[in-house]
């Protein structure tokens, strides 16, 4: 099927569709922050929900906005473990608990999910440079990915992001502005200049296609369900992509009928950046309520503008979803905690994800038969520091002295 026949994309606030086209990236009346636009395909008895030919996340091809003659480079993203924790199914009192280790992609974060669809439209729509904003992992994500498919990578992020994130940029060769600000401000100056030059935007929210890569993460854990879905997904927020991804991702399999019901998805944010949050209890019609100095231990959801604010509360709202919101030492102290207890190293916007869930449970909103998901969308590696204070063992200095040769 043609690509552009086989979606189209719809305003999520006047409603409006329009045919795909390269620059069509928000709602020409409506703008960014209101008139982000959703993918909506055209499902068909031909659709197959898997192409057990195809490689890594090309797999889903038929829910994806991508050409599929020729297959995009395949880019090896994705088939990140889905691993099991009995002792937290102890510590919590709950029958399933899992993890979606999303820190094992190829950059160490979910967000190479949504860089590899960004690369397959860039590539389909002839562009040879890409820019965007980011507060570390959307940026590292893109760099490390176009590197391989030939591509340029322009970056625009808070001088302020963590060491190793800033560090993967240089290593693949990107083109790096640390912006003397914050994540909302590098945003803005992003698109001035992006657009200016004429490169392909992969900006959250403002390209419609990065919450497509990032459903093939609900994909493949509920396919390593065996189609059971959990109860609980919980998740990390910060631009509200990843989560309206989860939402539109068990929409699309239930409509296809391939699950027999949504799952209760809650998205957790920090208790100084809950932009999301507030936004949702103001109730509707859904508005920005933006954040004038957001801070959060977690610095991939240190975000007070998010952009993919209406779509997360609409898509809330609709499967009975919701937001709660965690301190920073609740963050700081479920980075051990989580790894301890299964192996998992998380950065903040990952751990984050288990901290919500211990929240659920001192609430008293767990019930012994809860099967819940946490997706954890980031490696610990990229964030030494955050972790570090919250640790009460120490290092033993050892003096070699004495020892033969010292
Ligand atoms: C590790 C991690 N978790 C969660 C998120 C939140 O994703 P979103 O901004 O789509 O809400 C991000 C975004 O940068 C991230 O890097
Ligand atoms: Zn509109």
């Amino acid at each position: 099927m043609n690509v552009a026949m086989k979606y189209r994309l719809r305003c999520v606030h006047c409603g409006k569709e329009f045919s795909p086209e390269p620059e069509l990236y928000t709602c020409p009346d409506c703008k960014d922050r209101l008139g982000t636009l959703e993918v909506i395909y055209s499902f068909s008895s031909k659709t197959q929900w898997i192409r057990p030919e195809n490689p890594g996340i090309w797999r889903y091809a038929d829910l994806l906005p991508i050409r599929e003659d020729p297959l995009p480079p395949h880019l090896y993203v994705g088939n990140t473990p889905l691993i099991r924790s009995e002792k937290i199914e102890r510590e919590l009192g709950i029958q399933e608990l899992w993890i979606k280790d999303d820190g094992k992609n190829p950059t160490a974060s979910f967000k190479d999910r949504a860089s590899v669809v960004a690369i397959a439209k860039a590539i389909e729509y002839g562009y040879t440079d890409i820019f965007a904003a980011s507060t570390g992992n959307a940026a590292s994500s893109l760099a490390g990915l176009c590197a391989p498919a030939g591509l340029k990578a322009h970056i625009y992020l808070p001088a302020t992001a963590p060491e190793a994130k800033i560090a993967q940029l240089l290593i693949y060769g990107a083109e790096v502005f640390a912006v003397q600000g914050s994540y909302d401000q590098a945003f803005d100056l992003s698109l001035k200049e992006g657009f200016q030059k004429d490169w392909y935007c992969r900006n959250s929210a403002i390209n419609p296609y990065l919450l497509e890569g990032k459903k093939t993460g609900t994909f493949e854990l509920i396919q390593d369900l065996k189609m059971h879905a959990p109860d609980l997904i919980l998740v990390g927020v910060g631009d509200g992509t990843v989560y309206s991804s989860i939402h539109k991702a068990v929409a699309e399999l239930f409509q296809l009928n391939l699950i027999d019901r949504i799952p209760i998805i809650v998205g957790v944010q920090g208790e100084n950046a809950n932009a999301i949050r507030r936004a949702f209890s103001n109730g509707e019609p859904y508005l920005p309520a933006d954040i004038e100095n957001a801070t959060c231990l977690a610095d991939s959801i240190s975000v007070g503008k998010p952009r993919d604010v209406i779509k997360a509360c609409q898509w809330a709202k609709k499967h009975d979803g919701f937001f709660l919101t965690v301190s920073d030492e609740e963050i700081g102290v479920s980075i051990s905690a989580l790894a301890r207890k299964s192996g998992v190293f998380a950065e903040p916007a990952g751990a984050i994800a288990y901290a919500g869930l211990k929240q659920l449970k001192d609430e008293g909103h767990l019930n012994a038969k809860a099967r819940v998901a946490l997706m954890i969308t980031g490696n610990g590696l990229k964030d030494v520091r955050a972790a570090k204070p919250y640790l009460t063992e120490k290092v033993t200095p050892v003096s070699v002295k004495g020892i033969r040769g010292a």
